[in-house]
């Protein structure tokens, strides 16, 4: 089995390399069931994995990286694994900032943050603000983020800026949109990966996957590492992206 090293040796030959990588991550509960362990233990095992994709990208030379962390719906989990994933948030930056900022890594937490816990908040908007100069890779993680609302807000802030008449109905088009998504200003991802081989968009993104190719991994979260991502990268660089178009 080829390691992590010779797959990014191929990708490199093999041509593109995806700019925007978005991941759904899955398996945590799964995995720590395995081992018989409560699953806040597969989330702090998932964090490793986040590392070795972030390490992953960087010496791949993907631009952006998009990881779904935390879903409203995962809200209504039970308060103790709630509250253990706010907690791991909390270490996670505190963990990982300085090495993130030494790497140029830009750290963008997008949703609906009032939500968090206030030591969660004022962790977040302490890394956003460590990094923000930074441009090596932009790596944006949704906490407390569900597609369907942030199509929702993105309609409501066209519909105040339309009565307030800073914007005619015949303005609302495509970029007009875009530019009231979380995303505004970030290019759609090429590729979607989502571990655990289950086979949903599960409220990810929805308006920016339109034409992202998708890759399911079988593989746990906790047991995904730099290698899974670049098989994913290899089998991405396998296909044929027409954009609803034909070949000339
Ligand atoms: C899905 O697995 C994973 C989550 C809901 C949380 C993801 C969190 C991490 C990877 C760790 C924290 C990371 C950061 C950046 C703070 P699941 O619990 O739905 O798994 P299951 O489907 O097997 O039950």
């Amino acid at each position: 089995m080829a390691d992590a090293a010779d797959l990014l040796s191929r990708i490199r030959v093999n041509g593109a390399v995806p700019r925007h990588v978005a991941i759904i991550m899955d398996g945590n509960g799964r995995w720590a069931r395995e081992r018989m362990l409560p699953r806040p233990a597969g989330h702090r095992s998932g964090m490793k994995s986040v590392r070795a994709v972030v390490e992953g990208a960087l010496e791949a030379g993907v631009e952006v990286l998009s990881l779904f962390a935390f879903s409203q719906e995962n809200w209504q989990r039970p308060p103790g694994e709630v509250d253990a994933l706010m907690s791991l948030l909390e270490e996670y930056i505190q963990k990982e900032a300085d090495e993130l900022e030494e790497q140029g890594v830009q750290v963008r937490m997008l949703g609906e943050l009032d939500r968090l816990t206030p030591p969660a908040f004022s962790a977040v908007d302490r890394v956003m603000k460590q990094t923000a100069h930074n441009s090596t890779l932009r790596l944006n993680l949704f906490i407390s983020y569900g597609a369907r609302a942030e199509l929702t807000r993105a309609a409501r802030l066209l519909a105040e800026d339309v009565a307030a008449g800073r914007l005619t109905p015949a303005q609302v088009d495509d970029a007009a949109f875009e530019a009231k998504l979380f995303t505004a200003g970030c290019p759609d991802p090429d590729l979607l990966i989502r571990t655990s081989g289950e086979q949903r968009i599960s409220n990810f993104l929805l308006w920016q996957v339109a034409y992202t190719e998708l890759v399911i991994s079988d593989v746990l979260w906790p047991d995904f590492s730099r290698r899974e991502l670049y098989e994913a990268i290899a089998e991405y660089q396998n296909r044929d992206r027409r954009f609803g178009r034909v070949r000339p």
